[in-house]
């Protein structure tokens, strides 16, 4: 050993913490290297910045090199970055100044537990000493920028370290690990072999700013012998945070499909900067299609994060809601560690600043699209509309103004032609003080249904909905600006003025007591069936239809339930019935002659399938339908 050599103990905190490294911490013993890597990274960005204000530390090129020694079984990770003072090796490597760390294993001491609670692993970083994962002796030599002298340290992480003066031809730091046997079952790979190293800094490296290299042997041509060459194995080319200026569209469609394996270009790129109390970039982007898993519960969904330019998980859900959860990206979060776990994302300030900047963003890109190109606008819509309308239904959604803002419906004023809220308020007739709706299974049985007659006929326009979601959020009592979402589908019909409404109700409530006895009749054949037969005044041209009562379900919703296996009360609904049809006066008719007619059950069956069919082409039991239609038929053929 050359000059003044010392052996110091580690700090309490560090030989515990050793001991939980080298006790396997990790099951993913592989992220060893992604920790050399960022800190020779970090040491390359202080030396930069260090060069801006002092010219004498030169201009040379600043990369980082990674050599193996198959023979000693040796990995080195090389940097010519800023290196460190004989003083700052003892202070920041032997020590823990950060006091995340230090709670981390407070917290380990009083858990009862004895394996590690996963929600603590991501508290703190062990950076530096997940080295001893793989390696059971680790060297350093490190030359400060701008100083001759350099320090070597070395530790078999058993408790103590030894420092001493060394050389180093430039500055920069060399940190050497003495590999332990590769061991497949604890995870511990091969790190002597090109291809594990090269495939372990493409996956957690690839975009660290400056060049990973190694040799490699290589052959220029078949016949040729192998030479050893210099292989980069990163490709840098992280452009999340290079001004969008510097970026060609080009670029971001093909980053877009590395991330995504979508080979279709994007419909929107949002490169997305935050700077002040949090560093932090990202580039998101929405897709031009939905994928296939969209509605699925395992949909690969969430955004790729990285701590400066180093990779630390894919689908990080906590960045972005689910209601946008086709959102592709990345974000560069620069303060978070890199040891940050799933579960400590959900809890971590940081992050939730972050989410709720990427919502404002995608949320404002869609605005703008809206207002700016309203093809483009209802491509999107038409893909990931259902998904949007599910944050309407979530009741931590503090967003939910500004997705009713970006709702597109079909209208009854034109279906062909889809509006938002705000135009259809702006088109709402004088004194009309609610959003009309109606719910469908299919946008042609919206669009065609009985419940829209009396509206049209008195120019009131009405929203159709048809996504199986639109029963959902609509059944919320959901209200844009001042206005209730009322559906047309249930309770009674108010419309018009009050005096308007006043002369109708008294008129509906004459007929019923003229008509009263024969409601009584068709009630008594279809109880089973409907909780209710009345008047309508919602009908113009059609029969019957079917409502709900005031605060049912909707039958849709009932089905929802059913099938996602909840228990959902029975309720039967509303017929119909207009009384100013030609087939009400007959029955009137049939009914006056004989009270004990068969035909009157014959028609009141025929009737409420008729109201099934108009709403929904679909009738609750065919057979006996048809049953019905032919016995009616045999009567008026004799
Ligand atoms: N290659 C290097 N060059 C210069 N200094 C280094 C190098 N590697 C480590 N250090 C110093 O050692 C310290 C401890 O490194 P370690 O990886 O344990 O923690 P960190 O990098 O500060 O935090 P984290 O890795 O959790 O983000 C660093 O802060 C840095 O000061
Ligand atoms: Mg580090």
């Amino acid at each position: 050993m050359t000059a003044n050599p010392e052996r110091h103990e580690f700090q309490a905190e560090v030989k515990e913490l050793l001991g939980l490294v080298v006790h396997s911490l990790y099951s993913n013993k592989d992220i060893f290297l992604r920790e050399l890597v960022s800190n020779a990274s970090d040491a390359l960005d202080k030396l930069r910045f260090e060069r801006i204000t002092n010219a004498e530390l030169g201009e040379g090129e600043l990369h980082i090199r990674i050599d193996v020694d198959r023979e000693k079984r040796t990995l080195s990770i090389i940097d010519n970055g800023i290196g460190m003072t004989r003083d700052e090796v003892v202070r920041n490597i032997g020590t823990i100044a950060r006091s995340g760390t230090k709670e981390f294993l407070s917290a380990l001491k009083t858990s009862e537990r004895k394996e590690v609670p996963p929600e603590l692993i991501g508290q703190f970083g062990v950076g530096f000493y997940s080295a001893f994962m793989v390696a059971d002796k680790v060297e350093l030599v490190t030359r400060r920028a701008g100083e001759t002298g350099a320090t070597a340290w070395e530790s078999a992480g058993d408790g103590a370290y030894e420092i001493r003066d060394a050389e180093r031809g430039t500055q920069g730091t060399t940190v050497t690990l003495h590999l332990k046997p590769a061991d497949a079952e604890q995870g511990v790979h091969d790190y002597t072999r090109g291809e594990v190293i090269q495939e372990i800094v493409k996956r957690y490296s690839d975009f660290v700013g400056y060049p990973i290299r190694m040799k490699s042997w290589r052959k220029a041509d078949a016949k040729d012998a192998p030479v050893l060459e210099d292989e980069t194995l990163n490709s840098q080319k992280a452009i999340w945070d290079r001004p969008k200026s510097e970026v060609t569209e080009e670029e971001y469609n093909q980053f877009y499909q590395h991330i995504s394996h979508d080979w279709s270009s994007p419909l929107r790129t949002i490169p997305v900067r935050m700077e002040g109390t949090l560093e932090a970039y990202a580039l998101l982007y929405l897709p031009a299609k939905a994928p296939m898993d969209l509605y699925s519960p395992e949909m690969k969904r969430g955004l790729q994060l990285y701590v400066k330019r180093v990779f630390v998980m894919d689908e990080c859900r906590d960045l972005m809601p689910q209601h946008l959860r086709f959102v592709r990206g990345v974000v560069d979060a620069h303060d978070l560690s890199l040891n940050v776990s799933r579960e400590i994302l959900q809890k971590d300030r940081q992050i939730q600043i972050i989410r709720k900047q990427l919502v404002k963003k995608v949320l404002s890109t869609l605005e703008d699209m809206r207002k700016g190109d309203a093809g483009e606008y209802q491509r999107f819509w038409g893909e990931f509309g259902p998904v949007l309308k599910e944050g309407l239904l979530a009741y931590d959604v503090d967003h939910k103004d500004r997705l009713l803002e970006l709702l597109s419906a079909r209208s009854s004023a034109n279906p062909n032609e889809p509006t938002t809220l705000a135009d259809y308020v702006s088109r709402m007739k004088e004194g009309q003080d609610a959003i009309y709706f109606l719910t469908g299974p299919t946008r042609e049985a919206v669009a065609q249904s009985p419940l829209l007659e009396a509206f049209k006929a008195k120019g009131y326009e009405v929203l159709l909905f048809s996504d199986p979601i639109d029963e959902l959020w609509l059944e919320r009592a959901p209200r844009y600006k001042d206005k209730p979402l009322v559906s047309i589908g249930r309770g009674e019909v108010k419309l018009g003025s009050d005096e308007e409404r006043k002369k109708e109700a008294e008129s509906l409530e004459q007929k019923s007591k003229e008509y009263g006895d024969l409601l009584a009749c068709l009630r008594v054949h279809l109880q089973d069936e409907v909780k209710e037969v009345r008047l309508s005044n919602r009908l113009t041209s059609s029969p019957v239809c079917l409502v709900a009562d005031q605060h049912d379900l909707s039958p849709r919703v009932q089905k929802m339930l059913e099938q996602l296996g909840q228990e959902a009360p029975k309720t039967k609904r509303i017929l119909e019935v207009n009384p100013a049809h030609p087939l009400f006066e007959k029955l009137q008719g049939i009914f006056r002659e004989s009270k004990d007619d068969p035909r009157l059950e014959l028609y009141s069956k025929l009737l409420l399938g008729q109201a099934h069919l108009a709403e929904s082409g679909e009738l609750p039991d065919p057979v006996a339908f048809s049953r019905a239609l032919a016995e009616v038929m045999q009567l008026g053929a004799r």
